[in-house]
């Protein structure tokens, strides 16, 4: 058992006063290159970070709680808390016709919240997951993944798009996962940073992003506004040769996901033959079209990516969302010091706050870890 799993059925044994009947766990993302193309019908190329959110659960009770947040209750209605994102999966798992009994759940992780990592999506995947397998509800990979997402844009009320909790449930240890949002065909690509004496390093800005609050729905809408210009069903359907045809924000917005649906494409071809450099020069165009066409960076993350660049990383990008939490770099092990060293003073010189970092590795996808299939229903 990994060290969150064990603290979920710590929380649980000494919180709720009774072993769990299941424990399941679920790793953060972050996306190596294909941002805000999800909801564009377009291709994304996340991979699962190696910190989890754990959960251990039971069934009979109504008790759901945090290591991080406290106690709360399933039965209570939407209050804007974490506890929203379980309530909302059950209340997916319900709305598709599976009967969820009376459970209690603790939960444990050591996603950064907040940091663009994918952590509610963390959440969601290990709830599914532990109750799936608790209340005998068989579904695949995909289809837990579409009820996650169901759960965050109508319950919760983020309209995100499917990448988080496609790379949530479906990633593998040791590789990316190309996703195409439109037929939702997914495939792990080998991501091997180690044998090249690569890292993927993360460095979290610390400034906050709620989806909510931030201009997503709004790109979102801008984005919906450009292909209706184009007579698209999807951004997806349309290419460079259209771009003439739109101006302004229109434009901008279009052109960035038009250029990065090509540059996930042609991503994978060079992580296929292990050819970092091209890969890294990707990032630096993805970064590039996302600070000036598509508008979603901040000071702090071109700084990191800025930075980067100086110090010759393969490659440095915003990841997630944009508007505040991470970006990402593709470096040599052994220029990871000092490559923080030299972010964090010139964080300082500008007055950000200091950043955080983390070195990631592609990870597995959710889990179930341990389970006693006495109580499953028919
Ligand atoms: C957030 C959303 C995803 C995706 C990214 C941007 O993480 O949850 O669906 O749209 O932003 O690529």
């Amino acid at each position: 058992m990994r060290e969150t799993e064990r603290r979920a059925v710590e929380a649980y044994t000494d919180r709720l006063g009774q072993e769990p009947e299941i424990v399941a766990s679920a790793p953060g993302r972050v996306n190596l290159i294909g941002e805000h193309t999800d909801y564009n019908g377009g291709f994304v190329l996340p991979c699962a970070v190696d910190r989890r959110v754990a959960v251990a659960a039971g069934q009979g009770g109504d008790e759901l709680f945090s290591e991080n947040f406290g106690p709360s209750r399933r039965s209570e209605a939407h209050d804007g808390s974490w506890a929203d994102y379980p309530r909302g999966v059950v209340w997916a798992f319900e709305g598709s016709g599976n009967e969820i009994g009376a459970f209690r759940a603790a939960f444990a992780g050591d996603v950064p919240p907040g940091a663009g990592l994918s952590s509610s999506a963390a959440i969601e995947a290990a709830t599914a997951l532990a109750l799936g397998r608790l209340f005998g509800i068989e579904l695949s990979r995909k289809d837990f993944a579409l009820l996650c997402q169901r759960a965050e844009n109508e319950y919760v009320g983020v309209p995100s798009g499917i990448m988080d909790q496609y790379a949530s449930l479906l990633c593998e240890a040791g590789a990316a996962l190309l996703v195409d949002c439109r037929s939702l065909e997914a495939e792990s690509v080998p991501l091997d940073l180690a044998s090249e004496g690569l890292t993927l390093l993360v460095c979290d800005t610390g400034v906050e992003r709620g989806l909510a609050d931030t201009g997503y729905a709004e790109r979102r809408e801008q984005c919906e506004s450009a292909a209706r210009t184009l007579g698209v069903e999807e951004l997806r359907d349309a290419d460079e040769g259209d771009l003439d045809r739109l101006s302004g924000v229109e434009l901008r917005r279009a052109r960035h996901i038009i250029t990065e649906n090509a540059r996930v494409l042609e991503a994978v071809r060079t992580l296929r033959e292990d050819d970092f450099a091209a890969f890294g020069r990707l990032m630096y165009e993805s970064h590039r079209s996302m600070r000036e066409d598509f508008e979603i960076s901040i000071p702090e993350l071109d700084t990191f990516v800025e930075v980067a660049k100086e110090a010759e990383a393969p490659g440095a990008r915003l990841t997630g969302a944009g508007f505040g939490g991470c970006a990402i770099a593709i470096v040599d092990a052994g220029d990871v010091e000092d490559l923080s060293e030299s972010v964090r003073q010139n964080f300082a010189r500008r007055g950000f706050r200091e950043p955080e970092f983390y070195e990631f590795f592609p990870a597995a996808g959710a889990e179930v870890v341990t389970s006693h299939d006495g109580r499953k229903r028919a």
